[in-house]
C-alpha cells in the first residue's frame, strides 16, 4: 500500500499535463486500475482483514482523487498564468489606421450642429423618448381636439386596463424638450436639443426614428430679428459656405407665432445640389416666436419674456450636406455605407478646428 502510494502521488506530481493526468487516473483509480483490482481482492479476505483492509484502500483511493484534482488545478493556473504573460496588449497603442471604425453622419452631423450653437452660448439639453403626452402635445398648445395630433402619426404606449389617464408617447418631436427646459432652468434660457423622435411613416425620406434638433432662446426683447441673424450664422457655418440666401415663408406651428418655414437658396444643375447657389429653394427648418401658452406652460411669464424656436430634421441637413440619397440606409448597418460615409473618430467637429474637413 505504501509502495503504491508512493508511486502514484509521484507520478501526479510530476505529470506535466491534463492527458498525462488522464492516464495516471486510469491506471490508479480507473475500473481497472491498480487500486480497484486491490479492492475487488476484498472479497476473498476474512472479514477481520477487510476490516483493516478497506478503510485504507478508501482512503488511499480518495488521497489519490484529490492529488489528481490539486494538480489538474495547479496545471489550469499555470497555462492561465502563461496566457497572461504572453496575450497581453497595449491598450495605449494607437488604432491600425485601416482598423478603426467610423463616425456615423448622424452622430458627426449632431456634433457640427452643437458646436456651432456651442459657439453663440447655447447649451445641450435632453429629454426622454418616452415623454408624457402633455409634454409632447398640451404644453405645446395642440389641445386633444388639435388636428397636428392626427397629422403626427404618433406611437402610443400601452396602458394598464382601466388606467383612464392618457397614454405616453415616443415624442413626435423634440419640442417637449423647450417645455422641459423651461421648467428645470427658467428665463433666460439658451439651449439646443439634439436627439431621436419617432412618427408611424416609411418611404425614401421617412424612417420610424429619426433624429431632430430643437434650438429655443428665451430672453428679455427677443425677436424675430434675433433669430433670423443665429438661423443665418448657423447655415453658413454648417454648409461651409461664405453667404447663403434664406428665405423665411409664413407658416404655421401651434407653439410659435408667427411661425416660419425657413428654405435655404440651392440648385440642382447636374442632379447635385449645391446649396448658396441657384434658383430652386429648399425647405431646411421650422421656426417661430414662442407662443406665450407655451411659454406660460414653462412657468415663464410671457408678459416679460420672449423667446424664438426652431426645430431641424438632423438626418435631412446631413442628406442634403454630404450628399446622401436615401434616409433608410442610415438605419440599416450596412458596414459599406458606414465606411463610405462615415468619419474619423478622431476629427472632433469644432469651429475653430473645421467641421467636417
Ligand atoms: N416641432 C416642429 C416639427 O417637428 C418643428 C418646430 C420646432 C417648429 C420649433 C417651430 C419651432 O416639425
Amino acid at each position: 500500500m505504501d509502495d503504491l502510494r508512493d508511486k502514484y502521488l509521484t507520478a501526479i506530481a510530476d505529470a506535466g499535463d491534463e492527458a498525462a493526468l488522464e492516464d495516471l487516473r486510469v491506471q490508479a483509480v480507473g475500473k481497472k486500475g491498480e487500486i480497484s483490482l486491490k479492492m475487488r481482492e476484498l472479497g476473498k479476505m476474512t472479514p477481520e482483514e477487510r476490516q483493516v483492509m478497506g478503510p485504507k484502500l478508501n482512503a488511499l483511493k480518495d488521497e489519490i482523487n484529490s492529488a489528481l484534482g490539486a494538480r489538474k488545478q495547479g496545471l489550469a493556473d499555470a497555462a492561465l498564468d502563461e496566457r497572461l504573460r504572453t496575450e497581453w496588449l497595449d491598450v495605449t497603442l494607437p488604432a491600425r489606421p485601416g482598423r478603426s471604425g467610423t463616425i456615423h453622419p448622424v452622430s458627426q452631423v449632431t456634433e457640427e450642429v452643437t458646436a456651432i450653437f456651442a459657439d453663440m452660448g447655447f447649451a445641450v439639453a435632453e429629454g426622454p423618448q418616452v415623454e408624457s403626452d402633455w409634454h409632447n402635445f398640451d404644453a405645446l398648445n395642440i389641445p386633444g381636439h388639435h388636428p397636428a395630433r392626427a397629422e403626427m402619426d404618433t406611437f402610443y404606449m400601452h396602458r394598464a386596463e382601466g388606467d383612464a389617464r392618457p397614454p405616453h408617447v415616443l415624442r413626435t418631436h423634440t419640442s417637449p424638450v423647450q417645455i422641459r427646459s423651461m421648467e428645470l432652468q427658467g428665463a433666460p434660457l439658451r439651449v439646443i436639443c439634439p436627439g431621436r423622435v419617432y412618427r408611424a411613416d416609411y418611404d425614401q425620406t421617412h424612417t420610424p426614428m429619426f433624429h431632430q434638433i430643437e434650438g429655443l432662446a428665451v430672453d428679455k426683447d427677443i425677436s424675430m430679428a434675433n433669430l433670423k441673424w443665429v438661423l443665418e450664422e448657423f447655415v453658413k457655418a454648417f454648409f461651409e459656405v461664405d453667404g447663403v440666401d434664406l428665405r423665411f415663408r409664413a407658416s404655421h406651428f401651434p407653439f410659435t407665432e408667427p411661425s416660419a418655414e425657413v428654405d435655404i437658396r440651392c440648385s440642382w444643375e447636374g442632379g447635385t445640389l449645391k446649396v448658396g447657389e441657384g434658383d430652386d429653394w429648399l425647405e431646411i427648418l421650422g421656426s417661430g416666436m414662442v407662443h406665450p401658452k407655451v411659454l406660460m406652460a414653462g412657468n415663464i411669464d410671457p408678459a416679460a419674456w420672449q423667446g424664438f424656436a426652431f426645430g431641424m430634421g438632423i438626418d435631412r441637413i446631413a442628406m442634403l450636406k454630404y450628399g446622401i440619397p436615401d434616409l433608410r440606409a442610415f438605419f440599416d448597418s450596412d458596414l459599406r455605407w458606414l465606411r463610405h460615409y462615415g468619419f474619423s473618430a478622431l476629427d472632433v467637429p469644432t469651429i475653430r478646428g473645421g467641421l467636417s474637413r
